[in-house]
């Protein structure tokens, strides 16, 4: 039901049925964009919002002038993934997942459940994202999908976390913010999620004495640029 109302939104901005005063801004002009945001919806992909989707998109662009690589932890069915690999130029990215549902939670602090987003494949995922160069799969629980790779020695403009839950989050601030190239960007959803209180706690605790503000964004996500 949501993705429908996403789909039927942007189909009203596009056929400037919702007032012109709306339309002043670029974001609305943007057919190219708007018409993939929806292929996406209809091929049962997205998982977040078409302004959460917007901002992975911007973000992807916006970082191409910073050296290094793209990742992604939380892909689930690919439906971010593929914004960011439409956009991404030719930098490398790197995708992981358990692509078999959700971890061990911890009870005490997150609401999901282990075995949440268990509809989805390494298999699917790799077939949707076929027509893409440069796109690494890291199955398995992050950070031990790590080991045996050589994501140590990488570095990285732009961080895409969605992992809904608060050891998850830790780790992946743990890994990716010392290999975040100055002026380089950590997105992450659920931020300011009801349902995912863990993902605020991570990021809180873990910027508390670091320089770098938290910026929150409408609808759930926040981002960090790297000083
Ligand atoms: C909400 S889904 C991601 C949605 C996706 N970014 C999108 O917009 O289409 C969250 C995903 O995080 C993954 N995940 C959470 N913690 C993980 C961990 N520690 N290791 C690997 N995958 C993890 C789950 O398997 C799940 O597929």
């Amino acid at each position: 039901m949501k993705k429908k109302l996403e789909i039927i939104l942007i189909k009203l901005f596009q056929n400037r049925i919702i007032p012109k005063k709306f339309f002043n801004n670029t974001v609305f002009q943007d057919i190219n964009f708007l018409d993939f945001l929806i292929s996406i919806y209809e091929e049962g992909k997205a998982a977040i919002s078409m302004r959460e989707m917007h901002n992975i998109y911007k973000l992807t662009e916006q970082t191409h002038k910073i050296d290094g690589d793209i990742a992604e932890v939380g892909v689930y069915k690919g439906g971010s993934a593929k914004v960011i690999a439409e956009f991404k130029g030719d930098k490398k990215l790197h995708l992981f997942d358990t692509f078999e549902g959700m971890p061990e939670v911890d009870a005490s602090i997150d609401k999901h459940k282990k075995g949440d987003f268990w509809d989805t494949s390494l298999d699917s995922v790799k077939s949707y994202l076929s027509n893409y160069k440069e796109i690494y799969f890291y199955k398995g629980y992050f950070p031990a999908s790590l080991a045996g790779t050589n994501c140590h020695a990488l570095n990285f403009s732009f961080v895409n976390l969605d992992v809904d839950i608060y050891e998850s989050t830790k780790s992946s601030l743990e890994f990716f913010y010392g290999r975040v190239n100055r002026g380089g960007v950590i997105l992450s959803h659920d931020y300011r999620s009801i349902s995912c209180p863990g993902v605020k706690k991570a990021f809180d605790e873990f910027f508390l004495e670091k320089p770098e503000p938290i910026i929150e964004l409408w609808d759930s996500q926040c981002l960090i640029v790297k000083m």
